[in-house]
This record gives structure tokens, C-alpha cells and sequence, in this order.
């Protein structure tokens, strides 16, 4: 009789280098990346985020540079963030549609300079509103239909900047169908909507609010236009909603938290589903870095990958130009 012997033994794939490539069932290249960047006024002008290590607000000329930088990466598209001046915050967040607004200059100047990338701009009315809010504000509501009609003037503007790629971040319903709608009647046929289509009322996005200075502003919170983090099947909703109103793909925010939500709409659409790995993950990890308790490289990495093995195309990060940079090597 023969001796006992584990039946499958799997650890035989794992004993090599080459054996565990061949198996390898994911992969994260420089194409996946996206890289939001936050942009300031002025020129030569660089601004550390506190709450972000290794992150700073750059005037449009070293945007155009870390773009460059970017598309030489091969990191397909960047994604800008504006620091606005708070004299231009309103209640009625007209700057928000203003063609010659920080962020609509900064798409501009970077589509004439680094004509090889992909510019993904933000729509959403916080970073120009005195309430903070991503809508407009009525005696303490955020009211949808009139929030709806401001940010499709938003992303018209944005389109015409030459903004390859729109991502309504508002959460507001019925946003979507209305942009689509006006591109289209005015002839922005090619431009792509990226819907936040499951983004979650989170409390990893501190950071970020810092960066463009929408934390003091922010009067309550996102809570009836943001996500439950205690609901999956409302996300599918969201996701379908989205694509039926011309949607090109979908994101998932936060990230690593959400990696179930990220799966699952994946599998049942089948759809470009991206993931935001925020700000605040940013900083958690970072912070873990820098304090040496966790592996910078290795576990960046890891970070990123998951998203991928999780069923995303691609994957929103600080981390972008760094991994970037790893992974040419
Ligand atoms: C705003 C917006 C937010 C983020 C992207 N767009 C913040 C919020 O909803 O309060 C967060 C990104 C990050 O945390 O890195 N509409």
C-alpha cells in the first residue's frame, strides 16, 4: 500500500521563479494607472499637502512637466483636482463653468503641450462651493435637479477645454443622462464619461479635502448623495442606472476597502471598471511607510495588484508615477 501523500500539491507551482510566472493570473503594467493631480495658481509654484507625504499642489506649468513626466511612464491619463481660491467659492458656484477656470486653463495647457495623454477632469461642484458641498445647497438640502443642471454647464466647459475624459464625482441622480445629452447636442461626441457610479459617504477622503481646501467649507456631511458603506446591491443599481445613461466605464471609490463591490460589478457587467484608491489610503499607507513598519515597495505594489486580481481595469493613485517607475524598471 502506498504511503500517504497530499493529493494536490500546489506548493510544486510555487517552487520557482518561473514556474510561479507561468501561473501568474493577474498583472499590473503602467497602463492601468491613472494619476490625480492637484493643481494651484502661480508658476514654479509647488505646495506640500500635509496630510499627503510626497504629495504637493503644482502650478499648470509643473503640471505640464508631471504630465510629460506621466505620459513617458506610459501612464495613460492624469486626473486634476483644482485648489481653488476661496474668493471664488459662492453658493451658486458659478466658477464651476467658468472656460477659463484653473482647471479648465490647466486641460488646455497641458492638451497643447503633451498631446499623447489622456486628461480626466472632475465634475463636481465642492471644489467652487461655499457650502463645500458637491451640489447646490437650499435652506440645508443639496437639491439634485438644479445641482444637475450647474454640473452639465460644468462638464460642457470641461469638454470644451479638451478634457478627454469626464468624471462626475456628485453623486447627484440623472447626472449622467443630462451630460451625455448636452455633449452630444453640442457636438462632444468623443468625449468619455467616467461615472463614480458606486462611491461610497467615506472617511477616507479627509486628506484629499485638504488638498483642495474644501474641509473648511464643508458644512455636515455627503450622506444623502454619497454611498452607505453598509450596501453592495445598491452599487449594482448605480453601475446600471450609469450605463444606461452613456456611461463609458465605472468606478468603485473608495478602493482597497470596497474590493467586494469592485468584484462584483465587474462580474455582472462586464463593463471598464476602475477603482479610486483615495486619499486617505494614501496617507495610511504612507504613514505606515514612513514609520518603517511596513515595506514601502513591496506593499505599494501589492496595494495595486489587488485591484487588478479584484476585477479593475485600471486603478486611480498618488502612487502612479512611483509604481509606474517600478514597474519599467
Ligand atoms: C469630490 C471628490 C472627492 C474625491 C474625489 N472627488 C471628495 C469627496 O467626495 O468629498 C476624493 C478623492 C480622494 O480622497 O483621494 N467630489
Amino acid at each position: 500500500m502506498a504511503p500517504h501523500f497530499p493529493a494536490t500539491r500546489l506548493r510544486r507551482m510555487r517552487r520557482t521563479p518561473q514556474l510561479r510566472a507561468l501561473m501568474r493570473e493577474t498583472q499590473l503594467t503602467p497602463s492601468d494607472l491613472i494619476w490625480p493631480l492637484f493643481v494651484r495658481e502661480g508658476k514654479a509654484e509647488r505646495e506640500p499637502v500635509a496630510s499627503m507625504p510626497g504629495v504637493e499642489r503644482l502650478s499648470i506649468d509643473l503640471i505640464v512637466a508631471a504630465a510629460k513626466e506621466a505620459a513617458s511612464l506610459g501612464i495613460p491619463a492624469i486626473c486634476l483636482f483644482p485648489y481653488t481660491d476661496p474668493a471664488l467659492k459662492t453658493e451658486r458656484c458659478e466658477e464651476a463653468w467658468n472656460p477659463d477656470n484653473l482647471s479648465n486653463r490647466a486641460t488646455r495647457a497641458i492638451k497643447d503641450a503633451v498631446p499623447d495623454i489622456a486628461v480626466m477632469t472632475d465634475v463636481a461642484l465642492d471644489p467652487y462651493n461655499a457650502n463645500g458641498h458637491d451640489g447646490i445647497v437650499r435652506n440645508g438640502e443639496i437639491v439634485n435637479d438644479e445641482s444637475v443642471e450647474a454640473l452639465v454647464k460644468m462638464a460642457l466647459a470641461q469638454a470644451a477645454a479638451g478634457a478627454d475624459i469626464l468624471g462626475p464625482s456628485d453623486m447627484m441622480d440623472g447626472r449622467i443622462g443630462a451630460m451625455r445629452a448636452a455633449l452630444e447636442g453640442d457636438g462632444f461626441t468623443n468625449t468619455t464619461i467616467m461615472s463614480y457610479a458606486a462611491k461610497y459617504a467615506s472617511g477616507f477622503y479627509g486628506p484629499f479635502r485638504d488638498a483642495v481646501g474644501a474641509s473648511g467649507a464643508l458644512k455636515g456631511d455627503k450622506k444623502t448623495y454619497q454611498m452607505d458603506p453598509a450596501n453592495s446591491d445598491e452599487a449594482l443599481r448605480l453601475v446600471a442606472r450609469d450605463l444606461g445613461e452613456g456611461a463609458d466605464m465605472v468606478m468603485v471609490k473608495p478602493g482597497m476597502p470596497y474590493l467586494d463591490i469592485c468584484r462584483r460589478v465587474k462580474d455582472t457587467f462586464a463593463v471598464p471598471t476602475y477603482a479610486y484608491q483615495v486619499s486617505g489610503e494614501y496617507a495610511m499607507l504612507s504613514a505606515a511607510f514612513q514609520n518603517g513598519w511596513l515595506a514601502r515597495e513591496a506593499v505599494m505594489m501589492e496595494s495595486l495588484l489587488a485591484f487588478k486580481r479584484a476585477g479593475c481595469d485600471g486603478i486611480l493613485t498618488y502612487f502612479a508615477p512611483e509604481a509606474a517607475r517600478i514597474l519599467n524598471e
